[in-house]
């Protein structure tokens, strides 16, 4: 069952997800933690000349670690959220300091870094090294709510744990890298692309058949909005 979960998420991606975006056509972890935090609050469409500029000036932990503040705001500027900025100059500084401008393998080191949360953490991780762990940010938050029926408000704790417990249980088991790369990014293209907070396209959905929301008709009730 968990491993229908991913094997057809993983074959839909690869027919109808996102290829040849800026940031996947590399494993080298500096580029994908910029490519990670500017995606954390903004679109991909407007992302992708930022990344590219902001890769272009700052190639490397040392260049940006390196650059003055005023610098990579202004690179930064018209992004938004600008304390993403500040925290990755701050990372690269210490990345340089402790770690010799080598990227940390080890999630629990990276999710230390100012501006790495878990869910980045374990991107960069899946993307970068392969790593089997699990992403879950809104958009994967809402995908398992309406595939497992899970109710309550994924904002609260007790229903953040169930929902973390419920996606590491649904990784692919014994994956190479490719795989974890595929299965990563199909989790962000069916969130970003099919299971949409409204109107979901669940005719294209290849989870359709088992999702408890579109058999229950509740995709517009799931996931619970926040208390008011
Ligand atoms: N959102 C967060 N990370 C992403 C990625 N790597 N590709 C597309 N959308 C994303």
């Amino acid at each position: 069952m968990s491993q229908a979960f991913a094997g057809r998420l993983i074959r839909w991606q690869l027919e109808h997800g996102r290829h040849g975006l800026p940031w996947q056509g590399t494993s080298d972890p500096y580029a994908i933690w910029v490519s990670e935090v500017m995606l954390q609050q903004t679109q991909v469409l407007t992302v992708i000349p930022y990344y590219q500029q902001f890769m272009r000036a700052f190639p490397d932990v040392s260049s940006l670690a390196q650059a003055p503040l005023e610098r990579v705001l202004a690179l930064w500027s018209g992004l938004g959220y600008y304390s993403r900025a500040r925290h990755l100059h701050r990372s690269a500084q210490l990345l340089l300091e402790d770690y010799g401008g080598e990227f940390p393998h080890d999630r629990t080191v990276l999710q230390r870094l100012p501006g790495i949360g878990r869910s980045t953490a374990a991107a960069i991780a899946a993307f970068a090294f392969g790593e089997c762990c699990t992403i879950l940010d809104g958009n994967v938050k809402r995908i398992l709510a309406r595939y497992f029926g899970i109710r309550g408000y994924p904002g609260e704790r007790a229903i953040e744990a169930q929902l973390w417990q419920t996606a590491e249980r649904l990784l692919p088991q014994g994956p190479d890298s490719k795989t974890m790369a595929s299965y990563t990014q199909a989790l962000m293209d069916l969130g970003a692309l099919v299971c949409t907070r409204a109107r979901p396209r669940c005719q294209l959905c290849p989870l359709q058949s088992d999702c408890v929301a579109y058999r229950h008709d509740q995709t517009a009730v799931l996931p619970t909005p926040k208390p008011r």
